[in-house]
């Protein structure tokens, strides 16, 4: 069986034997810088093990799982547009590097790069992979619409929230973990059970993301700390804290949010009131809540419990990380 980082290498090794349209270096440039900066490549790594977990071959699955990753760099290409966000990875955006129109359409370019990855899926499964696959795409796209539509609002409800990093997220992960069912030969019973472990480890997944953005090291984590708090991103944090904020509370909390007062003290002020409200142990603690559920779910997978070591190790490093 592999290991986590004998996976990422893999990866990293197909992400660079991608092939390339020769004619426009404005807009593979782009394309290869952000595949060449760095990433945890989690959604094709998710995939291979799970594959590994059950069949005994992951060779096939290499390439079309590659796709996963480049699906994800085109979604992150994008997002960062529509965040306005200058630095992922520890590196300028694309857009700030190049400009808007050719973040666009590089990203554009990654959707359909994609497209070849994924086609070269064993006839068997090709139809199943391209349904869940498409799915999962216009998901991410109505969560992506959700998260820019809550930015003006003023409340969101907890179930609204789970909703959006839902289908933002986690729809992708979870659609990684039942790909790489498929691949290793798994019924439909357990393609579901591992798309729920996908699915509740995307969920935790966001939410860390979410402490991260406010809490994290700009170094590593490779994003503008208090870049949600400056993009009105309705967070867990800030949906938390208007759950338990006194009326005074939440009206100074409001305010800082749509103020266009200094960014530098908006997110100190806004992490103050946060820690005041102790809104961090308790995201850990939701955060932890769905991580559990997600190991129920690979606990009921129909393999040997020594086959699923590498998975669990997987699931609670994201928990751990920094990045
Ligand atoms: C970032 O995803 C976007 C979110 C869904 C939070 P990752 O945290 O997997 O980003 P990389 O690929 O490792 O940079
Ligand atoms: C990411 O949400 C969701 C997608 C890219 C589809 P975020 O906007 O929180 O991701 P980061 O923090 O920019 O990586
Ligand atoms: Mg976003
Ligand atoms: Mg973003
Ligand atoms: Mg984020």
């Amino acid at each position: 069986m592999y290991t986590q980082p004998e996976l990422k290498k893999i990866i990293d090794t197909s992400l660079v034997n991608l092939s390339y349209n020769q004619e426009s270096e404005r807009l593979t440039d782009p394309v290869k810088y952000v595949l060449s900066i760095g990433g945890k490549r989690l959604r094709p790594v998710l995939a291979l093990l799970v594959c590994d977990m059950y069949g005994d071959k992951i060779d096939e699955a290499v390439i079309p799982v590659t796709g996963l990753e480049v699906f994800h760099n085109f979604t992150l290409v994008h997002d960062d547009i529509m965040d306005r966000a200058p630095v992922r990875r520890g590196f300028s955006t694309v857009h700030t590097k190049w400009n808007v129109n050719q973040a666009i359409l590089s990203g554009d370019i990654m959707a359909f790069m994609t497209n070849e990855c994924l086609l070269q899926s064993p006839l068997n499964i090709l139809q199943k992979v391209f349904r869940i696959f498409n799915k999962t795409a216009i998901e991410v796209c109505v969560g992506q619409q959700l998260d820019m539509d809550f930015e003006k609002a003023t409340i969101v409800s907890r179930e609204e929230y789970i909703r959006m990093i839902e289908l933002k997220t986690a729809v992708l992960i979870a659609a990684s973990a039942r790909i790489g069912a498929l691949f290793g030969g798994a019924d439909d019973r357990e393609a579901d059970i591992m798309y729920e472990f996908g699915r509740n480890l995307g969920i935790a997944f966001q939410i860390r993301d979410d402490i991260l953005d406010t809490y994290g090291d700009k170094k590593v984590f490779g994003k503008t700390t208090g870049g949600d708090i400056l993009a009105r991103k309705k967070t867990f944090l800030y949906v938390r804290a208007m759950e338990i904020a006194s009326t005074e509370q939440k009206k100074k909390l409001q305010e800082l949010y749509t103020a266009d007062n200094d960014p530098v003290s908006k997110v100190r002020e806004v992490t103050e009131l946060y820690d005041q409200l102790r809104i961090r142990s308790f995201s850990e603690s939701l955060m932890e809540d769905y991580h559990r559920s997600a190991m129920g779910f690979l606990e009921k997978a129909g393999t040997a419990a020594d086959r699923k070591t590498e998975l669990s190790n997987l699931a609670g490093s994201l928990f751990g990380r920094d990045n």
